[in-house]
């Protein structure tokens, strides 16, 4: 299969000669840019543990067919949207997403100590790389969860601390943590940008009377809409310093430049991972939309509420406030009024077109 001549790889893991971890690996390296799941009944979690790095899907058997076919369609197989298919094939061979060492190593020893998953929850909320592997892990059907899950809270009690320590001290997350050099991009500043999206995006979910799923749900790509940042960062070969001194040089918008230099951009990027990752499509969609216009609606949306919070000129508060979204402040009026202003990190990226809200 080498020749990338294949767009999906889909795999048992027992089987007689080869078994499915073996043929995950090799078709990483042959094939990189094959999208790599698992449709298997009969793995235990140590064989599905270690294969971790090299599946994008475990999914469990029986699959209903129907949802089976539109997971496979969900991959634009006739290649219709070239910026999504460049993407993948960017991001279709990375295992991870970067972690803090600071935040990754006090999980390291909450794990240890068995502090509450309360306590542990707090920690993988704050941070891009733990929240996407959560996320990862916990949308694999061994878990036998039937539906996607976008809130975090939940993934958490459901993974529980034996999934979770797996999950951080096995696949070798610590080493790759203490190893980060992501070039170009200062990472704390990302995170807390991510984290005051989140925040804000979450405030206004709530104060719009969405339901807790959607209210967690909006956290969650408020945390994860600039993954693709990361990912770009953490590999010297992407060449991402250039592109970030370009940006600050020229004042050109961040997501033209970088459309020049790989014919897709950062918001394509962290969604076509978070989406080979088993994230909940719609949610892949609002992260993958949000430089784009918004659709001139009052009712409120997920992407409304994103792009919102992402041109609002809040205010970043300590990580101390955030869990809380009645804390944040903005400069400018919430729901029902047009807001300007820029993600600090994208600054001079050009604003959405924001209508006023409605509840
Ligand atoms: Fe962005
Ligand atoms: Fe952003």
């Amino acid at each position: 299969m080498g020749g990338n001549a294949y767009d999906i790889l889909v795999t048992d893991m027992m089987m007689p000669g080869m078994d499915g971890g073996a043929l995950l690996k090799q078709a990483k390296q042959v094939s990189p840019g094959t999208v790599r799941l698992v449709l298997s009944g009969h793995a235990g979690r140590d064989l599905i543990h270690s294969s971790e790095v090299d599946f994008h899907q475990f999914l469990g058997k029986p699959v209903d067919p129907d949802r089976f076919i539109a997971m496979l369609d969900s991959f634009d197989l006739d290649h219709a949207r070239p910026e999504t298919v460049r993407a993948r094939a960017l991001v279709s061979g990375i295992a991870r997403v970067p972690s803090l060492p600071r935040i990754h190593q006090e999980l390291a020893s909450y794990l240890e100590i068995g502090a509450p998953l309360g306590e542990i929850e707090i920690l993988i909320r704050q941070d891009l790389g733990l929240a996407s592997k959560v996320l990862k892990l916990v949308n694999s059907s061994y878990l036998t969860v039937n539906e996607r899950v976008t809130d975090l809270s939940l993934a958490v009690q459901l993974l529980s601390h034996d999934l979770i320590r797996r999950a951080v001290l096995v696949n070798g997350a610590t080493e790759t943590a203490h190893s980060l050099q992501p070039s170009g991009l200062d990472l704390e500043d990302l995170w807390r940008e991510s984290l005051a999206i989140a925040n804000a995006t979450r405030f206004l979910a709530e104060a719009m009377g969405q339901t807790r799923s959607v209210v967690e749900s909006c956290y969650t790509v408020g945390l994860l809409h600039d993954v693709g940042m990361a990912v770009l960062a953490e590999d010297p070969a992407f060449g991402y310093q250039d592109l970030l001194n370009r940006h600050h040089a020229l004042g050109a918008p961040l997501v033209e430049i970088e459309r020049e230099a790989f014919g897709t951009d950062h918001a394509e990027i962290g969604a076509e991972l978070l989406h080979l990752w088993g994230l909940d499509t719609a949610l892949c969609e609002v992260i993958r939309n949000h430089h784009r216009n918004m659709a001139d609606s009052k009712a409120f949306s997920m992407q409304m509420a994103l792009g919102l919070a992402h041109n609002s000129n809040f205010e970043s508060r300590s990580p101390s406030a955030f869990g809380d979204g009645a804390s944040l402040k903005f400069k400018s009026s919430p729901p029902g009024v047009t807001v300007a202003g820029e993600c600090a990190s994208e600054l001079n990226d050009p604003p959405t077109g924001l209508p006023p809200l409605q509840p």
